[in-house]
């Protein structure tokens, strides 16, 4: 090992928890003294995910040529994964110290113990009290890619125990913070300039059950009444639990943005419940429904997956009809993947490989031609836009996204990153919306 290891480097896999988790990471080394580096530096931390086979592969292989290329540095696991295969990392994989998401917000800490006193090199338990919390005053100076935009975790872990879902085994049961901590932690993130937040949870529709605290549709409420924000987000809803109250309010308050992902998964009521998604086809429409009756232009994305065990032709043609029936903006699409311990793990892993890849190319086709064409809807509408950067194609264009969350161009430059402006949809080429700003 490195005599006095003083630089690191956090690499991240999956999902925007993790993101939000590795800058916890990143505050907690940073206040014991470690150094950012940009390559990889003494300590090395792969944060992990575990969704799906190819996410835990893909992780495996930084590992392994990571342990080959730096053998003097100290190698971490965090995240899911860490949780997943604990000690199988240490043994098989040559990993110095295995931290699950319970304890990964206390890093830096755990770190300086390891130099100090090799003795514990694995922190996996999920006791409520070995959970650091995920909001901390300090992450206000820490910017994110897009240096105006927050991540704000409102809720860790789940326990819906969806079929196919290691999430719950990975992060533990429901844990929603507290709302006065999140609406001041909010706040302070407003008075230091931030002016797009958005709230993370496996299911933010359950916030608060756990605790008895405010439901979710109030906590969306008093967030989105701050003054100074520009656009609110949150993410993820369940269908079981997304309701009128929430409806309301995104109507209510303009700056909630017109986006809503609403995890469809299949449009097969049997495969549904195998998947123990507890709703039914009825029971997504009438919400489709209620959506556009209140919110006349918004955009609806979704999450599937093909190849579940059992799923056959029908199924899977029912989910082709809901996807066209519905018309969602964007979908993001997954051939099932086994997961150890998961309910559907010990159902045969039917489908195979083949017909899962056929399907799931034929999902993608019939979600891109539908997508191109809600696009279109946009054509001399006018919104709200956000610059994020300047145009990959040109220096005197910039891009940014809607308030129904997708990626526009227009005329600018670098002075306009940042801002929001009012544009008028004039175009559309690909994926991509080209607007005029409104005088
Ligand atoms: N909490 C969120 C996100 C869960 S993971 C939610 O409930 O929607 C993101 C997506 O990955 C899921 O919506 C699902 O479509 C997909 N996914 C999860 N487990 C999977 C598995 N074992 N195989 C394939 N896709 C999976
Ligand atoms: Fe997984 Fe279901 Fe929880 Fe989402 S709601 S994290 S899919 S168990
Ligand atoms: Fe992956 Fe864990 Fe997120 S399994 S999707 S990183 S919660």
């Amino acid at each position: 090992m490195i005599k006095n290891p003083e630089t690191f480097t956090i690499i991240t896999f999956g999902c925007q928890m993790n993101k939000s988790d590795s800058e916890l990471m990143e505050v907690s080394l940073t206040q014991e003294g470690f150094v950012k580096s940009n390559n990889y530096g003494d300590i090395i931390i792969f944060n992990t995910c575990s969704v799906r086979k190819h996410a835990e592969d893909r992780a495996l292989a930084y590992i392994i040529e990571a342990r080959n290329t730096y053998r003097q540095s100290i190698i971490i696991v965090a995240g899911c994964m860490a949780q997943r295969l604990g000690q199988e990392l240490r043994s098989n994989y040559g990993v110095d110290l295995v931290v699950g998401p319970y304890h990964s917000p206390a890093i830096g800490s755990i770190i300086k113990n390891y130099i100090q006193n090799q003795s514990i090199r694995q922190y996996t338990s999920q006791d409520a009290s070995d959970f650091v919390s995920r909001i901390h005053p300090s992450l206000v100076a820490h910017k994110d890619e897009l240096p105006w935009h927050k991540w704000v975790t409102i809720s860790h872990g789940c326990q819906n125990y969806c079929a196919y879902c290691i999430v719950p085994y990975v992060r533990g049961k429901l844990l929603s913070f507290p709302s006065q901590q999140i609406i001041d932690y909010c706040t302070l993130l407003i008075d230091n300039g931030i002016t797009e937040i958005t709230l993370l949870g496996q299911n933010v529709n359950q916030y608060g059950q756990d605790s008895g605290d405010i439901p979710f549709y109030s906590l969306l409420e008093k967030v989105a009444s701050l003054p100074g924000l520009y656009k609110l987000n949150f993410l993820t809803s369940h269908p079981k639990d997304f309701n009128s109250e929430i409806l309301h309010v995104i109507k209510d308050n303009p700056v909630i943005a017109r986006s809503i992902h609403l995890p469809l998964q299949s449009g097969s009521d049997t495969i549904l419940q195998a998947m123990n998604r507890q709703y039914t086809m009825k029971h997504y429409y009438s919400l489709i429904e209620a959506i556009h009756a209140l919110l006349p232009m918004v955009s609806i994305t979704t999450d599937l997956i093909v190849g579940f065990p059992g799923e056959t032709q029908r199924d899977f043609e029912d989910t082709l009809a809901a996807v066209r029936t519905i018309q969602f903006d964007e979908a993001f699409t997954y051939k099932y993947s086994p997961r150890e311990g998961t309910k559907a793990y010990t159902l045969p892993d039917s489908v195979p490989d083949t017909v899962k890849q056929e399907r799931l190319d034929l999902l993608i086709h019939t979600v891109r031609d539908i997508s191109r064409k809600r696009l279109m809807n946009h054509i001399h509408t006018t919104t709200d836009m956000i610059v994020e950067r300047i145009s990959k194609k040109s220096d005197n264009e910039v891009m940014g996204k809607t308030i129904y969350n997708q990626p526009v161009i227009i005329k600018g430059g670098k002075e306009d990153i940042g801002k929001k402006y009012t544009v008028t949809i004039v175009s559309v080429k690909g994926s991509t919306l080209y607007g005029e700003r409104s005088a």
